[in-house]
């Protein structure tokens, strides 16, 4: 059975000592599950201070970006080299870097190829704006996003990949998506996989929902057919009732189901 994942990404908010706080309170609220992953992604700042607080038993750590050479002259860039033993994981391709800060799908592509070959397994944020969605562009989107991403990594590498479905429409911006909405994007994604890599690695690969996640949602989005294994968080997870609670709604849907 594939893990479940409640990732929080906590884009540019709290210094390191706000960062300490709020991992204090969560972990005061959450229990150790075996069967639910739980990352944070603070600022690149925050994250030598927190590998050292943290408990490894309930929590991962994510960096939200990197820069796809190793080492060099590249002023102001934090290499996946440089983060290799500080986080499993690093948030790749999400909207906001591709609009502010020209993460083309090329650059996408060499951030996926760069964490793996560190060692550091990327969540590929894909999702379609609400021009493409209006304008029936939905899918070629996905498609598209998906495909340059993962064409550098071999079968073997796609497999330990997580991708985040997260409507661009719906991140920080009230509007819900609708579950018919979530589960029919993500059916075509877990489609395009297999059709890239074969059946068996779109069983195993990771799928997760991110855009306006709050705990109310979280019963109904995992329990979708396409097959959904957990939730990548913005605003709600800098507050730690709701953060909490979502990872201990994920955690009691996947106990009953
Ligand atoms: P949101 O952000 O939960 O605030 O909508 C989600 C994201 O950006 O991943």
């Amino acid at each position: 059975m594939r893990k479940l994942m409640i990732a929080g990404n906590w884009k540019m908010h709290l210094n390191t000592h706000e960062a300490s706080l709020l991992v204090h309170r969560l972990s005061e609220r959450i229990d150790v599950h075996r069967n639910v992953e739980v990352v944070l992604a603070p600022s690149t700042l925050c994250l030598q201070p927190l590998s050292l607080e943290i408990d490894r038993r309930k929590f991962r750590l994510a960096a939200q970006n990197a820069f796809y050479k190793d080492e060099g002259a590249f002023t102001g860039e934090v290499s996946f080299t440089m983060l290799r033993d500080l986080v499993h994981y690093c948030i790749v391709g999400h909207s906001e870097r591709r609009a502010y800060f020209h993460d083309t799908l090329e650059v996408v592509r060499n951030k996926v190829e760069a964490a793996v070959r560190n060692g550091i397994t990327p969540i590929l944020c894909i999702g379609e704006t609400e021009h493409e969605r209006k304008s029936g562009e939905t899918k070629q989107v996905l498609h598209d996003q998906l495909t340059t991403a993962l064409s550098n990594l071999t079968t073997n590498d796609v497999r330990d990949v997580v991708i985040a479905y997260e409507p661009v429409w719906a991140i920080g911006t009230g509007v819900t998506a609708k579950p018919a909405q979530i589960d029919e994007a993500v059916r075509f994604i877990r489609h395009n996989v297999a059709e890239l890599y074969g059946q068996k690695v779109s069983e195993e690969v990771r799928v997760l929902y991110g855009a306006g996640v709050e705990p109310e949602y979280v019963a109904g989005v995992l329990s979708l057919d396409a097959g959904i294994d957990g939730l990548l968080v913005g605003g709600a997870s800098l507050n730690y009732h709701k953060f909490s609670e979502i990872v201990n709604a994920a955690y009691r849907t996947r106990r009953e189901n």
